[in-house]
C-alpha cells in the first residue's frame, strides 16, 4: 500500500500549485473591498473538497461569510473526525513591508527553509494549513487508506471574531457532531522539536474613545486649558500596568490559573533559546511581567495590549492641534478560567473609573473568546502524538500557545467535542506580519503526518 510519504513525494508539485491559486485571491474578511474574493474562496474551497473525495459538500449560508461544510462517512458505527480550518486571511497591510505582493505567492529559499517557503499572505494562516487536510484527504480516499468518518467545516471568519459561526454551530449540532475535532491553525517549536499545541489563550478586543472639547482647537489658544484627549489617553493607558508590568484593573487576575512548580519545571524544559529569540525580533531584551519566563509570559499568563492608537494631526508637516478625540484598540489574552465576558466589563468599569474630569471616555467592545487547554491524557492526543512520532521520528512536545481560536471553546461547549491541535507553523513564519510565509518541507510533512492520525484514532478508539 503506498504511504502519504510516496503520494506527497509524488504528488507535491501539483500540491503546491493548487495551494498557490488558493493565495492569489484576497480573502480578507476585515474588509468589506474585499467581500467578493472571499465568496469566491469559499467556492475554491468547496471545489476542492469534492475533487478530493468528500461525498457531500455545501456552502451554508450565514449572516456573514459561508461556511464550507464537507463529508465522508464510510461507516456511522466507525469515529468522526471533524476537521476545522478558515479560507479567510488577515489584512496584508502595511504593504509596503512585502517584500513580494502578498497576494502574488513567490517560493523562495531562506535560511531557515532551504528547501523553499512559499511567501503570501494566509500561507501558514491558515490556507496553506488548512488545505494540509484537504490533501490528506485526498491520499486517505485516493489509496483507499481512510479509516473513518471525517467532516470538514472552513469557515471565512476566523480573522474577525468567528462572530456568526457560534448561530451555526448551535444549529448544527447534530449534523457537526464527531468523536474528535482536528485543527491545524497553530505552531511548533521547530522539525527536531515537534510540539503539539495544548493551550490556546482567549481573548476580550475592545476599542476606546477620549473625547475632550468637542471640536479640534488651536494648540497656542487653548493649550495647557482644556484636557488634551491624546494626553488623557496615553496617560490613562500607561496607567494600565505597574512598574512589574502587572495588568492594574481590579479583579483581572481573581480567577487566572496559577500553575504548580512542577507544572512550570515541566514546561521550562521546551527547548527554547532566548538569544535567538531576540535576534529574530532585533530587540536587546525582552520584556514583561515580572516573576515570570517569556515562555510563561506568552502562554500561561493574561495579558494587555494596545493594537493601534490614533487620534490629531498625523499627515504631512506640523499642524497645531488639540484634537477633540483620540482612539486606541486593546486587546486582552486570557488565560483559562478567566471569562472573556466578565474581562469586558471589569475593563469597561475600570476605564470609565480613571478618566479625568473633564474628559469623556466611552468603550466599545469587539469580539472575545474563551481559553482552551487540551487533556494529553486522551486517545486524540496519544494518537496525535504517535503520527508525530512516525513522521517526525521524534515524540512531540506538549506546549500552550499564546493565541487564540475563539471557536474551540465553543466547539467544546455546543458540541461536547475536545479538540487537537496538529499545528505545523513555526513563530517565524510571520503570521500576521508582512512576508507570511510557510515553509514547503512543513506543508508536505503534515500532509504526510495527518493520514496517521486518523489511522491511530481509528484504531485507539477501536481498541479502548
Ligand atoms: N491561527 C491564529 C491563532 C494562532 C496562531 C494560535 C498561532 C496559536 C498559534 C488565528 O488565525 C488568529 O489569528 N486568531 C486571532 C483571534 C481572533 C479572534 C481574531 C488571534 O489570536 O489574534
Ligand atoms: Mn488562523
Ligand atoms: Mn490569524
Amino acid at each position: 500500500m503506498q504511504s502519504s510519504k510516496e503520494y506527497v513525494e509524488q504528488h507535491k508539485n501539483r500540491f503546491l500549485n493548487e495551494l498557490i491559486e488558493l493565495l492569489k485571491i484576497p480573502s480578507v474578511s476585515a474588509d468589506s473591498a474585499f467581500s467578493q474574493d472571499v465568496i469566491n474562496t469559499a467556492e475554491v474551497v468547496e471545489k476542492a473538497l469534492v475533487n478530493a473525495g468528500c461525498d457531500l459538500v455545501e456552502l451554508c449560508e450565514t449572516d456573514g461569510y459561508p461556511i464550507v461544510y464537507g463529508e465522508k462517512i464510510i461507516d456511522p458505527s466507525l469515529p468522526t473526525v471533524l476537521v476545522y480550518g478558515h479560507y479567510d486571511v488577515q489584512p496584508p497591510d502595511p504593504v509596503e513591508l512585502w517584500d513580494s505582493p502578498p497576494f502574488e505567492p513567490v517560493i523562495k529559499e531562506t535560511e531557515e527553509h532551504p528547501e523553499g517557503a512559499i511567501f503570501a499572505r494566509g500561507a501558514s494562516d491558515d490556507k496553506g494549513q488548512m488545505y494540509m487536510h484537504v490533501k490528506a484527504l485526498e491520499f486517505m480516499v485516493k489509496t483507499d487508506q481512510l479509516p473513518c468518518n471525517v467532516k470538514f467545516m472552513i469557515e471565512g471568519e476566523e480573522e474577525v471574531g468567528s462572530v456568526n459561526i457560534a448561530t451555526y454551530v448551535a444549529n448544527n449540532k447534530e449534523k457537526l457532531k464527531n468523536d474528535v475535532i482536528l485543527i491545524s491553525d497553530t505552531g511548533m517549536i521547530s522539525k527536531e522539536f515537534p510540539s503539539i499545541t495544548t493551550g490556546l489563550r482567549g481573548l476580550s478586543y475592545v476599542e476606546v474613545e477620549v473625547t475632550g472639547p468637542y471640536r479640534d482647537l488651536h494648540s497656542g489658544l487653548y493649550g495647557g486649558a482644556v484636557a488634551n484627549p491624546i494626553n488623557i489617553l496615553t496617560k490613562m493607558i500607561a496607567s494600565l500596568h505597574d512598574g512589574d508590568n502587572h495588568i492594574t484593573i481590579p479583579g483581572f487576575y481573581d480567577k487566572v490559573e496559577e500553575l504548580s512548580s512542577e507544572e512550570r519545571a515541566e514546561m521550562a524544559k521546551a527547548p527554547f533559546d532566548i538569544n535567538a529569540y531576540q535576534n529574530a525580533l532585533e530587540i536587546e531584551s525582552v520584556y514583561g511581567e515580572k516573576g515570570y519566563t517569556t515562555n510563561e509570559r506568552n502562554s500561561i499568563r493574561p495579558t494587555l495590549d494596545v493594537n493601534g492608537i490614533w487620534g490629531g494631526y498625523t499627515g504631512e508637516g506640523a499642524k497645531t492641534v488639540i484634537p477633540s478625540k483620540a482612539y486606541a484598540k486593546i486587546s486582552m489574552r486570557l488565560v483559562p478560567h478567566q471569562d472573556w465576558k466578565e474581562i469586558t466589563e471589569l475593563f469597561v468599569k475600570h476605564f470609565n473609573e480613571i478618566a479625568p474630569k473633564g474628559a469623556k471616555v466611552k468603550v466599545t467592545p469587539h469580539h472575545g473568546g474563551q481559553g482552551y487547554v487540551t487533556p494529553i491524557d486522551t486517545i486524540a492526543y496519544q494518537a496525535a502524538s504517535k503520527a508525530y512520532e512516525t513522521t517526525f521520528g521524534k515524540t512531540p512536545i506538549p506546549q500552550r500557545s499564546g493565541g487564540s481560536i475563539p471557536i474551540v471553546s465553543l466547539f467544546e461547549e455546543e458540541l461536547g467535542s475536545k479538540t487537537i491541535l496538529m499545528g505545523f507553523g513555526l513563530d517565524s513564519n510571520a503570521i500576521h506580519s508582512p512576508n507570511e510565509h510557510y515553509g514547503l518541507w512543513y506543508y508536505y510533512k503534515g500532509i504526510e503526518t495527518i493520514p496517521y492520525f486518523f489511522k491511530y484514532f481509528t484504531e485507539m478508539m477501536a481498541s479502548k
